[in-house]
């Protein structure tokens, strides 16, 4: 079979041959002939074009590249700022074989989201190394947000509008406001996401914390034990499901959150549970390591829990689909910067490391361990947030015509994660030296070899933005459907004494 016509110049054109290329639905032997950004062609023993660059993937996995669905490269935070950049952050996550970063857009209380997402535009365009696109956040509410987020929908490919529930006085909002959020998210085809945790519960258990005298990075977990984020989550499913709208809840990080996101979906719920990295390899014990600067590199919200059977927990779930996607929630502050906090917990900002380790640290913990098989790894990882934020098969799959992000992954070798050879700009590492089944050799970002065993060829701005459409099909279908058939006001109701099965109203 021939793969397509050879090209002149530079190699715009690269076969990956031998390999097993992975699919969230299947595996199977083939060749992959990628030309001009997009994937060309899927065949066993296809030709060589000449100019070609070879790539044998003997023995390696050829699967979808990585989308990290949390980021917050650069945010200025808590009175600092991440020192990941847009450029180090996505030649980062390359160099850990993930080829779209999904970051977030956060104005202030009272200003305006367009123009925080110019800005957010104007800042990551140039510096990008791989594609990435934007959510932004609702902070407050009035006509002008709900004016804005339609714009944003119809014409800035935003599809996806993030809430706090937490961050009290500064991102949060109150329920009437969840309310009156969730209702424009559905009205233009946004799904809802939520930072699920009781702010005014934390507000008052940081102020009881620091009164008894605990001032240390424990605090800030013993301050927001669970139920605090369970609850909250709880409380913006049923928002959600008053309004009809799909809902997104990011950075699951607990045993009692993750059980209301997965008796949700039981419940019929149209829910997305987003675990992260940090949540599912590692815990928050190290909050009460002796040695301060240690204890504080682990400080997030929501917290790392204590319960070291968390990671084992979470990952059980997305396995089996009560969680659906993965991010990094990647908002790395140096120790230096973390030190604002050295007398009081509130001051440390949160934030943690991510966005290069999240494929091997799931393999690891997910494929390795027997959990998952590569194609819910594929799932996790890519194809699943392709899918809810609509933009499959463009991204997420291994597919004729789709964008040629690609990784080559060999899940034999493995690698010790470490502060001294990561690519981050953050000077210590969560998962500092955990051993790691799954190495990428080959990342492959719009149809260039951006890494190769451990060399990286990047070069700012030349990632894209990738715009989303609203009213994704994979989210929108079973809300469309239940609003026409009326399920969901009628299951609102009672689901077993509904009007329309009452013998009183048959007539
Ligand atoms: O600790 C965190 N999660 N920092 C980033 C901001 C957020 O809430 O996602
Ligand atoms: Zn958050
Ligand atoms: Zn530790
Ligand atoms: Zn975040």
């Amino acid at each position: 079979k021939w793969a397509g016509p050879a090209r002149s110049g530079p190699p715009l054109a690269i076969l990956i041959r031998g390999g097993k290329v992975v699919n969230e639905d299947l595996s199977f032997m083939s060749d992959v002939y990628i030309e001009n950004g997009k994937i060309a062609d899927i065949g066993r023993n296809l030709k060589v074009p000449a100019g070609a660059q070879i790539i044998d993937a003997t023995n390696m996995l050829v699967m979808p590249g990585g989308i990290d669905t949390h980021t917050h490269m650069e945010l200025a935070f808590m009175g600092t700022k991440a020192v990941d950049d847009f450029y180090i952050g996505t030649k980062a996550a390359l160099a850990g074989g993930t080829t779209m970063i999904m970051d977030f857009v956060i104005p202030q209380k009272g200003t305006s989201l367009l123009e925080a997402y110019d800005r957010w535009r104007s800042t990551a365009d140039p510096k990008v190394c791989c594609d990435y696109s934007l959510h932004v956040a609702v902070t407050w509410w009035g006509e002008q947000v709900k004016r804005e987020m339609a714009t944003l929908a119809a014409e800035q490919g935003v599809n996806s509008f993030k809430m706090f529930m937490a961050y009290k006085d500064v991102f949060m909002l109150s329920d009437q406001e969840l309310y009156s959020a969730f209702s424009q998210c559905k009205e233009v085809g946004a799904i809802a996401q939520v930072h699920a945790e009781n702010g005014d519960l934390i507000a008052e258990g940081a102020k009881k914390m620091l009164a008894l005298g605990i001032t240390g990075p424990e605090g800030h977990e013993m301050c927001r034990p669970e139920a605090v984020e369970a609850e909250a989550t709880q409380r913006a499913v049923t928002i959600a499901h008053a309004v009809n709208c799909p809902l997104y809840v990011v950075h699951v990080m607990s045993k009692s959150a993750a059980k209301v996101v997965s008796n949700a979906r039981r419940d019929g719920r149209v829910v997305f549970g987003e675990p992260i990295a940090a949540g599912l390899g590692t815990d928050g014990t190290h909050c009460w390591h002796k040695d301060w600067a240690h204890a504080a590199r682990f400080v997030m919200g929501p917290p790392l829990r204590p319960d070291p059977s968390t990671p084992g927990y979470l990952m059980d779930l997305l396995a089996n689909d009560d969680l659906s996607v993965t991010g990094t929630d990647n908002c790395t502050f140096s120790v230096c910067q973390k030190a604002l906090g050295k007398d009081d917990f509130t001051k440390i900002p949160n934030g943690v490391n991510g966005v290069e380790d999240r494929m091997s640290v799931i393999w690891e913990k997910g494929v390795h361990s027997g959990k998952m098989d590569e194609n819910r790894y594929v799932a996790v990882t890519s194809s699943n947030a392709a899918k809810i934020f609509n933009f499959y098969p463009q991204k997420g799959r291994i597919a004729t015509g789709s964008d040629a992000d690609v990784l080559v992954w060999d899940p034999n070798s493995t690698r010790t994660i470490s502060a001294s050879t990561h690519h981050q700009a953050v000077d210590y590492n969560i998962f500092e030296g955990m051993v790691c089944h799954g190495v990428p050799v080959v990342t492959i970002s719009r149809g260039k070899v951006v890494y190769e065993r451990g060399e990286l060829t990047v070069k700012a701005g030349a990632g894209r933005f990738v715009p989303r459409p609203p009213f994704s099909e994979f989210v929108y279908k079973r809300v469309r459907q239940r609003e026409q058939v009326g399920s969901f006001c009628l299951s609102s109701v009672s689901p077993h004494h509904t009007i329309t099965y009452s013998p009183f109203r048959a007539q």
